[in-house]
């Protein structure tokens, strides 16, 4: 088992990320909290016929009381009206400052439990059970929870710090292939803003999982989960609340890294085309694209990184997209400071960079997404 703690200068406390195959029946022996008190388990149908009921067993064994409350399975019901009823079945139950509310699920289940988490009596401890590659090297970690608004994703939300994040591997060989593929796209951008070390060791991992699905739950899986988990760590740690002053390779911001192109395209198909990682394949792909233009990368650092996006798996169709469109879009991104965006680019592998919008002209632009969108750039 792995056990890694971030240090949270603004909550003055800790949260400790713990990662085993089957933790899940362990659950009641790890949480931090004094039995018999609540556990509100939060979760889907899906995700809770798949691994629920073991972690119910384990809660009950350990003298816990666990209530469970499911929602919908989808992005769109990550909003205000399901906020509503998730708090209103906190309130229903009558949950004590003292009980916790546990996020069993992808990062979708983990947004929203989260977001109630913070806001129900002023916040409750959460502990996120993530159970999607995604959630586990990323979303889980860090505290960012929250909803979405018909005008944009994620626009309303809290930092909320899990007291405690499980993550089980074993969870991860009931993933459909292409939720797969979104979270080794994720592993991909977290690998390349990090160092090479971690870069050359995913893409080796990525290759040994491609071929066979049993290595995601070998301990060398497990031991990749980790160090993405401890990169994470050691950023949120650094800048836990993404300052928009900052702009060092240490910023929260980098791990936008992809995001700007990502945002642009889930954006203009109404979120039907890409599951959020692999928009995000095609981001990083834009992104060494304008790096290269701008000189910062060499074509052989381009080479490495376009067959590491490969080796994630099929990416749908993205060159029948309409190049003004995204760019319509791409203006529009939340994370423009004072109207202009922000893109994450790269020096070299391990060495992100921010650069602002004006400094790339729209010829570039332009290219840089007609090359990184064609169909043979992934496969
Ligand atoms: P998701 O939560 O939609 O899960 C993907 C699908 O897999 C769902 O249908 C889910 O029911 C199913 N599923 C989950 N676990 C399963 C399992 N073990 N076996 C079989 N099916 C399973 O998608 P996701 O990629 O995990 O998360 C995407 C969400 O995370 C987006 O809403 C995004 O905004 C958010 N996100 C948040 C952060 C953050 O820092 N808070 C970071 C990145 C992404
Ligand atoms: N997924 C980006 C962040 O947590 O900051």
């Amino acid at each position: 088992m792995h056990r890694l703690e971030i240090s949270l200068k603004q909550a003055a406390r800790k949260s400790e990320i713990n990662i085993s195959g089957g933790i899940r029946r362990k659950l009641g022996q790890l949480i931090s909290l004094k039995a018999p008190r609540r556990v509100a388990i939060i979760s889907n149908q899906r995700v809770f016929d798949l691994y629920g009921r073991e972690v119910v067993r384990s809660l009950k064994a350990a003298g816990f009381k666990p209530i469970e409350w499911l929602m919908p399975e989808g992005e769109r019901y990550k909003s205000f009206r399901i906020l509503e009823k998730a708090v209103t079945f906190l309130s229903e139950n009558r949950l004590e400052r003292d009980d916790l509310v546990m996020a069993l699920g992808g990062g979708v289940v983990g947004d929203l439990a989260g977001f109630s988490a913070a806001i129900y009596l002023r916040g409750l401890p959460l502990a996120q059970v993530p159970t999607t590659l995604l959630s586990q090297i990323d979303s889980s970690v860090g505290g960012k929870t929250g909803i979405n608004l018909p005008t944009g994703k994620n626009l309303v939300g809290a930092f909320h710090q899990p007291a405690s994040v499980f993550i089980d591997t074993e969870t991860l060989v009931s993933l459909p292939p292409r939720e797969l593929v979104s979270g080794f796209c994720e592993m991909v951008k977290q690998a390349l803003i990090s160092d090479r070390a971690l870069f050359e060791t995913t893409v080796n991992c990525l290759q040994k999982a491609g071929s066979n699905r049993d290595f995601l739950v070998s301990p060398e899986f497990e031991n990749l989960i980790a160090a993405h988990c401890g990169f994470k760590a050691s950023i949120v740690a650094n800048d836990e609340r993404e300052s928009t002053t900052r702009s060092d390779t240490k910023s929260r911001r980098v791990l936008n890294f992809g995001h700007t192109t990502a945002h642009a395209l889930e954006t203009i198909t109404n979120y039907r085309v890409f599951r959020h990682g692999e928009a995000v394949g095609y981001g990083m792909l834009v992104a060494a694209e304008l790096s290269r233009n701008l000189g910062l990368i060499d074509a052989g650092e381009l080479k490495s990184l376009r067959e590491a996006v490969s080796l994630c798996g099929p990416l749908p169709r993205a060159d029948n997209l309409e190049i003004n469109q995204i760019i319509r879009a791409l203006k529009h991104d939340k994370k423009s400071v004072g109207g202009q965006i922000n893109w994450v680019l790269l020096e070299g592998i391990g060495r992100p960079r921010i650069i602002e919008g004006r400094l790339i002209s729209a010829k570039s632009l332009r290219l840089a997404l007609r090359a990184g969108l064609q169909k043979e750039s992934v496969h």
